[in-house]
Order: structure tokens, then sequence, then C-alpha cells
């Protein structure tokens, strides 16, 4: 049997392609009260919002943005009750066996960031097996961030930076913005340009402190499980409305 080949959406006229974020990043919240909402346990949210994931991915790749990074678990998410935990980690590795395929075939290049081997072993397995075999795909970046924290992250390079200049390799003014940026797990990636956040808080929770320094911010009362394609289109439309300044002046 032969799959339908997948139908593109292709990119609304009101959005500008030369003015579309090269990355967006997003913190996918709200699953747990999505779930409550209707009288569910909360991890059928975190199931439902798997889906979310996946059309945004599609629509990200449809769309011509290079680059999604998504906020999956967090090294203050250990904190829950244990059968959510377990639930998660299960999901994580069901999914990225199932869909493995689907991405291959969509060009798409995976990567995980965060604190990786503190992960389960089967899922430590499922994740080097999917980096490995999309790490040639030439189509979208998506970047998952799984047992991930900001100042985790940051502390790692510094102890990485801290060791090279015992050793003599590196001088202390050597280490500049540039220089810790390749130490960080997003080296090879440029700075997020939008962040989303579903739920309606307004926090960043520690996710990407150094990359999100002058990320324009989107933060809406959908719960993940409902951000549809529709609520991704006026999220873009808001990032072209929105003066990038930078800290200078704008042009008169
Ligand atoms: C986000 O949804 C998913 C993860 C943190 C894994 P939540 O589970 O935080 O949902 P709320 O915020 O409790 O509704
Ligand atoms: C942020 O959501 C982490 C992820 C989406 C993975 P949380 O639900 O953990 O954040 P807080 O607790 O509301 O700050
Ligand atoms: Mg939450």
């Amino acid at each position: 049997m032969t799959a339908e080949p997948a139908v593109q959406s292709p990119l609304p006229a009101d959005l500008h392609r030369d003015r579309l974020p090269h990355h967006v990043a997003v913190i996918m919240d709200g699953n747990g009260r999505w779930a409550q909402q209707r009288g569910l346990p909360r991890i059928m949210g975190h199931r439902r919002g798997v889906d979310t994931l996946k059309r945004l991915l599609r629509q990200c790749s449809d769309w011509g943005i290079g680059a999604l990074t998504a906020y999956a678990f967090s090294t203050e998410n250990w904190g829950r009750p244990l059968e959510e935990v377990g639930f998660l980690m299960t999901l994580f590795e069901r999914v990225l066996r199932q869909e493995l395929t689907e991405m291959m075939a969509e060009n798409v290049r995976i990567q995980f960031v965060g604190n990786l081997s503190a992960l389960p072993e089967s899922l430590q397995g499922e994740i080097d097996r999917a980096m490995a075999a999309t790490r040639h795909n030439a189509g979208i970046r998506f970047t998952v961030a799984t047992n991930y924290g900001g100042r985790q992250e940051i502390l790692q390079a510094c102890r990485a930076i801290a060791a090279q200049v015992q050793r003599g390799e590196l001088q202390p003014d050597d280490i500049d913005e540039n220089l810790f940026g390749r130490h960080l797990y997003t080296a090879d990636l440029r700075d997020p340009d939008l962040l989303i956040r579903t739920s309606g808080e307004m926090r960043i929770s520690n996710f990407l402190l150094w990359q999100l320094a002058y990320a324009e911010i989107y933060v809406t009362q959908t719960l993940w499980p409902d951000f549809t394609a529709l609520e991704f289109h006026q999220a873009l439309q808001a990032y072209q409305g929105r003066d990038r300044r930078f800290g200078k002046v704008s042009p008169q």
C-alpha cells in the first residue's frame, strides 16, 4: 500500500515570506488543565498535545520556517507525581518510534536538547536512533527540549569553558558571546525569533534563558491541545506587526 502524499498547506497571503521567523520556540503548556476541564486524567491532555505538536511541525515545514523548538519536559517537571512523569517518558518513546518514518519522509531533522543522560535508557536509545537517522535531512530543524533547564544548560557551558581555561587552552578574555553560545546545546541553531506560550502563563519557566534574549513573545490563553493552525497564523501575524529594535531606535 502506498501512502497518500501529504497535502501541503500554502503560506496564507497575508503573511510575508521574507518576514517569517526563522526559528519558532514553543512552551507547550496547559495539557493538564485541558484534561481536567473535561473530567479526564491529566495524561489525556499530554496525549492530545502530541497531535498539536505534529500539526505545528507540519505547518512550520510547509510554510518554510527553518526551525521549531518545543519544550517537552523541564528539569523541574521531575517534581510531578511519579505516574505522570512515567507516562510522559513512555509517551515520548512511543511517539518517537511511531513518527520516525514520517519524519524521514518529510525530511525533518530532529534533535534533542537537555540533560539527556538522566532519561530512561530505552528513551535515550530511541533519541539516538532518531537523531542519527535524520541527521542528514535538509528540511526543518526540529528540536525537542527534554529534561531541559536553561540554568542547567548555562552551568554545563560554564564548566566546559572553565575546564578549557584550567588546561590553558583558553584565556578568560577569549570568552565572548559567540564562544559561550557554541557551548550551549543549541550551538548550531540561530536564536529563536518568536516564542509562543500557550495557556496564558506570563513566564519563561527556565526555557532557553540565553537564547531568548531578543525573541518576540506571544502568549495565548488557548490550552496547548487546542492550539490550532489558525492560532499559529495569528501568532505569525502578530510577529510580523512587531518592531524589532534590538535596543536601537526605529528609522523615521
Ligand atoms: C505542559 O502541560 C506539558 C508539560 C509540562 C509536560 P502541563 O502538564 O504543564 O499542563 P498544565 O499547565 O498543568 O495545565
Ligand atoms: C513549562 O511548563 C515546561 C514545559 C512546557 C515542558 P510548566 O507547566 O512546567 O511550567 P510552570 O510550572 O507553569 O512554570
Ligand atoms: Mg503547565
